[in-house]
């Protein structure tokens, strides 16, 4: 059976890129492969870019990233859900895999090249962050990973390191593939300044727990199709944020309406987003309620997260016991 694997940062409010590119691909997968599907908070990775982060709010952040995984339809009981710091094996597992990969492999990341470019001091731990997402995965010996389009490369990475370390160190790993949700490889953001991202501030974001008329607000005012700039003037929807948008969170037959409109200037770009309002209401509202009522149960949120922790401890400790054998550790 597959062993699914995949990690989020608490590092800002997770958005509908997050929610469309993977989280709903981890419930899914969940659904299939029960408790050999294995998520985490990567806590430990939210430290590396002291642009996202801030010690004061880490552990807050990281119960709501808890609870919107749940209110996303996460359920604790048919998977492994923990908090990444909770298994120090991660870090032990990450520094075996530093040892053997080479530097230049790292500089080679763009995320590494986007990131460090805004940074005047760069964290030797933001270069050593796809090592650290490497020890994630095998650390399970997950062969399966739900991301989106952005992870492509550390999860080619995570191949290479595995097959470095089975050929110094003898047959361990396997090489994992990603795996993508087909209609959400990349979630433009509602600024229209390229892909959505945490790590660019609330203005690109649509949050899934975001209140519904602060959505309205970012919505009303995002870019469409150039094109249409008066409401007589016909547009492409294909080539438009909102008609995107529309992919993910419409039914067919409002796509239908809202997309022949757009061609025809028989509606306006107004009208189009507020058609568009009406299926986000539809998708967000449940899972924020649903996030409402685990924030007033706090207690079950911190027993959930132990046991995931604990689940997950148990894979993690033979896995490791294994690899301090190989590396050839001192055993007393
Ligand atoms: P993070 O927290 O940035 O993002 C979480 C997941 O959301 C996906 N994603 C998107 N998908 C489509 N469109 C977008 N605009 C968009 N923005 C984000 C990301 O691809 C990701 O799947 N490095 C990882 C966290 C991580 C991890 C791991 C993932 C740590 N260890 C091990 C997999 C396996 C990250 O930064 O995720």
């Amino acid at each position: 059976m597959p062993r699914v694997f995949s990690g989020i940062q608490p590092t800002g409010n997770p958005h509908i890129g997050n929610y469309f590119g993977a989280m709903k691909n981890y419930v899914r997968l969940g659904d299939t492969y029960g408790k050999n599907s294995i998520y985490c908070v990567v806590d430990l990775h939210a430290i590396t870019n002291p642009a996202a982060y801030d010690p004061a709010a880490l552990a807050e952040r990281t119960l709501e990233m808890a609870v919107a995984n749940f209110a996303a339809g996460l359920d604790p009981e048919r998977v492994i859900f923990f908090v990444q710091s909770q298994v120090p094996e991660h870090q032990e597992l990450s520094w075996v895999f530093t040892a053997l990969t080479p530097v230049g492999e790292l500089e080679r990341m763009t995320q590494y090249k986007d990131k460090a470019a805004h940074l005047e001091s760069v964290p030797a731990g933001l270069l050593m962050y796809p090592v650290l997402m490497a020890a994630d995965i095998l650390l399970y010996k997950a062969d399966t990973v739900p991301v989106g389009e952005d992870q492509t490369q550390h999860i080619e990475l995570t191949r290479e390191i595995a097959r470095k370390f089975n050929h110094t160190y003898g047959e361990t790993f396997p090489e994992p593939q990603a795996v993508y949700a087909k209609d959400a490889l990349r979630i433009p953001g509602v600024d229209g300044q390229g892909k959505m991202s945490k790590s660019k501030g609330e203005g690109s974001t649509i949050g899934i727990l975001e209140p519904l008329d602060s959505i309205w607000q970012k919505l009303r005012v995002a870019p469409t199709d150039p094109a249409r700039v008066r409401r007589s003037d016909p547009g492409d929807p294909e080539k438009c944020l909102i008609g995107d948008y529309h992919k993910l969170f419409s039914d067919l037959p409002t796509i239908e309406v809202a997309f022949t409109g757009c061609r025809t200037a028989g509606i306006g770009c107004v009208d189009c987003k507020k058609m568009l309002m009406e299926g986000i209401r539809r998708e967000l509202t449940p899972l924020q309620e649903r996030a409402a009522e685990l924030r007033a149960d706090p207690d079950w949120v911190r027993d959930a997260l132990a046991q995931g922790a604990q689940e997950a401890r148990e894979i993690a400790r033979p896995v490791m016991e294994e690899v301090r054998e190989k590396v050839g550790f001192l055993r007393l």
